[in-house]
């Protein structure tokens, strides 16, 4: 039987990939999106849209009508803009978080929507005992990560208090065909694309022995799909990586042999506060959930490169 899902932030990079696999499989979708970096050009004409702020409780409250679920994905995304819009990121980040569990709690007479939400290895901030799992201790450096943080803690809320199911993850550098390289807050993969194929350059920030844990959209849309469609306890966080760490100097070489042609790298100053090296472990969603992120590096940007 098909099914109804609300997608948040569904006009996004990582939404717009969740609509297209969830409407693949049959199910109906509703997004609720502001369109502040979204796009509406990457809804499928198949898909709802509700235009409107996911703090605003009454369009979540339209928005959730009916569903059978909630993937709450809309967030403002930007590391950079929580530091800098402290009070207004939160709004986005956290009061919305807890508009999508209240309205998920109020959803249908009898049972609540389930709520599998998107969080952030930023949430680990600067813990460095590599790999990270998720008992590791939290330390968020950042608005953002505190809020993704506090959204996992009234996700807690939600289910032990309320019956809301819910599930979150933390996902870790996610990349991909639709991630926007324009803003200077992109992820670095899409920048590297994008300044491959403008200019023949790249720019590393420090050394580029920095490490990430990057992991392919299709493969953190099977995460979300399984957290919603498999029992992984009460009100479980998971890890959504690969546990393969990449340098930036690798994954420069990597993009650039993805184009067909020479690596041409330049060095900028190191941003502050960068993050040395970060490793997921995926252990408990493949446990729990029986996921594994299965796209390797190089197929993951030869998919990216042939969508620029
Ligand atoms: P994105 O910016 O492409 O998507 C976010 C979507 O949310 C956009 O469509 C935007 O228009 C919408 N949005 C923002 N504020 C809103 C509001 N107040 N009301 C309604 N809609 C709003 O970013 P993404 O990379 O697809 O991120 C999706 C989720 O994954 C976010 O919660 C983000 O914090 C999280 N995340 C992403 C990464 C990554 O590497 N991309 C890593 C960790 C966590
Ligand atoms: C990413 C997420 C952030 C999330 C965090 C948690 C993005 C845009 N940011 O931050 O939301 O909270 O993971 O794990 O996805 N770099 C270059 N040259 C460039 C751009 C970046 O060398 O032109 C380097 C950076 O200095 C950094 C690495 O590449 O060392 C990754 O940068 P970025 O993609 O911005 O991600 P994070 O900083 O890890």
């Amino acid at each position: 039987m098909s099914r109804l899902f609300l997608v948040t932030g569904g006009a996004g990079f990582i939404g717009s990939h969740l609509t297209e696999a969830l409407l693949a499989r049959g199910d109906k979708v509703r997004i609720l999106d502001d369109l502040s970096t979204g796009k509406r050009d990457n809804i499928p004409g198949n898909a709802e849209l509700i235009v409107g702020d996911v703090a605003d409780d009454r369009a979540v409250a339209r928005a959730m009508a009916g569903a059978d679920g909630c993937f709450h994905l809309a967030a403002i995304a930007s590391v950079e803009r929580g530091n800098r819009d402290w009070l207004g990121t939160n709004r986005a980040n956290l009061v919305g978080t807890i508009a999508v569990l209240d309205a998920a709690r109020r959803a249908k007479p009898n049972a609540a929507a389930k709520v599998v939400y998107a969080s952030s290895a930023a949430t680990y901030g600067d813990n460095d005992a590599l790999p990270l799992s998720e008992t590791a201790e939290t330390r968020p450096l950042s608005a953002y990560g505190a809020d993704k943080l506090a959204s996992e803690l009234h996700a807690r809320v939600a289910t032990v208090v309320h019956g809301v199911p819910t599930a979150g993850c933390r996902f870790f550098n996610v990349y991909g065909p639709r991630q926007d390289p324009k803003s200077p807050y992109s992820g670095v993969i899409s920048i590297f694309f994008d300044r491959t194929l403008l200019n023949g350059k790249v720019t590393v920030l420090g050394d580029g022995l920095q490490t990430r844990d990057f992991v392919y959209v299709g493969d953190v849309v099977r995460a979300l799909i399984a957290a919603m469609d498999r029992d992984g306890g009460k009100h479980p966080v998971f890890n959504v990586c690969t546990g393969r760490a990449t340098s930036v100097l690798d994954l420069a070489h990597g993009i650039a042999k993805a184009c067909g042609v020479p690596a041409v790298i330049e060095h900028g100053p190191a941003r502050a506060g960068d993050v040395r090296a970060s490793l997921g472990d995926p252990s408990r969603a493949r446990d729990a959930l029986g996921f594994e992120a299965v796209t390797t590096l190089d197929e993951g940007l030869a998919k990216t490169r042939a969508s620029f």
